[in-house]
């Protein structure tokens, strides 16, 4: 018996293998969950999601997380498959900004809007969806994915870094109602940076990467320990944890410097 047996759900953003919600899925359904597999049209054209859904027994459905209608189409299949749900993952993020390399100063304010709708107002979308159809079990968890550019400055990532404050706003603030009226959790997970196609898609990630990957106590969290945190949050074992910002980055985000990082420094400057 899984953690997660007898529990459903609904599973955002799982675009190739790298993606954390493709891990994410494929733990869900190690620990016995059943989900419907959810993303853009134009994301599901490259087909590399029916081989996750051929692997975890899951439909997919197509749907814009900024379209409130096909959002409504998505939770009506999963509702009709399943009756209530016990769990929903929000794996979305994209920058017309950061996809185009426009500078932060120089932002496209259209771009910018669109941005912001996908990475951050679809979240408040699905929870809406969700609310107004009264499909979530009590002790449900609804759970999206954060970075630390949110608190942080991070030139390169642009206005993600805005998006991400938002998103984790949203969090706070529709999971106090989720929370009072309905005895569902809501929360983010601030992941490491993890080499998949959003996150190869920030100008110096690969500089994040590997100096986070050197500050932090016990190196980056990958994509397979985010999944083993999402399944967690989906548990009965997280029931009280809500409104909260989880950090899973072995510890980066109460670090200032570490050793090998001063060494390096130091090192290069001795050489230079
Ligand atoms: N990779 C990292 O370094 C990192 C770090 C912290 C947080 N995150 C966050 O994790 C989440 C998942 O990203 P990932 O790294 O797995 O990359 P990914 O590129 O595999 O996933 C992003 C997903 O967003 C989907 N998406 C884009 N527009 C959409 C729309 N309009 N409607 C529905 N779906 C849409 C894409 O199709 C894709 O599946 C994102 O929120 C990302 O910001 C990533």
């Amino acid at each position: 018996m899984g953690i997660l047996q007898g529990k459903k759900g609904i599973i955002f953003g799982a675009l190739d293998e790298n993606s954390i919600a493709w891990k994410t899925a494929m733990r869900c359904h190690e620990e016995g969950a059943e989900f419907v597999l959810t993303n853009a049209p134009v994301a599901l054209r490259m087909g590399e999601i029916n081989k996750l859904a051929e692997d975890t027994g899951s439909e997919v459905v197509p749907a814009d997380a900024t379209s409130m209608e096909d959002l409504s189409n998505l939770f009506d299949v999963a509702i009709e498959k399943f009756g209530k749900i016990d769990f929903i993952l929000h794996s979305i993020g994209m920058s017309i900004n950061v996809r185009k390399g426009k500078h932060y100063t120089e932002m496209n304010y259209d771009w910018l809007t669109k941005g912001w709708d996908i990475s951050a107002v679809s979240f408040h979308k699905v929870m809406r969806t969700a609310w107004d159809k009264d499909c979530m079990n009590d002790w449900g968890s609804i759970l999206a994915l954060s970075y630390i550019a949110a608190q942080r400055v991070y030139p390169g990532y642009n206005d993600m870094a805005d998006n991400k404050a938002y998103l984790e706003s949203i969090a706070r603030s529709f999971g106090y109602y989720w929370g009072k009226e309905k005895k569902v959790r809501v929360n983010t997970i601030s992941q490491s940076p993890t080499a998949t196609t959003a996150g190869q898609g920030v100008s110096g990630f690969d500089g994040f990467l590997q100096i986070a990957d050197e500050v932090s106590p016990l190196g980056n969290a990958t994509a397979d320990d985010c999944a083993d945190l999402c399944v967690m949050m989906f548990s009965d074992f997280t029931k009280r944890v809500t409104l909260q910002n989880l950090y899973n980055d072995g510890g980066y985000s109460n670090m200032g410097v570490s050793e090998g990082l001063v060494n390096k420094f130091i090192n290069g400057l001795e050489k230079s």
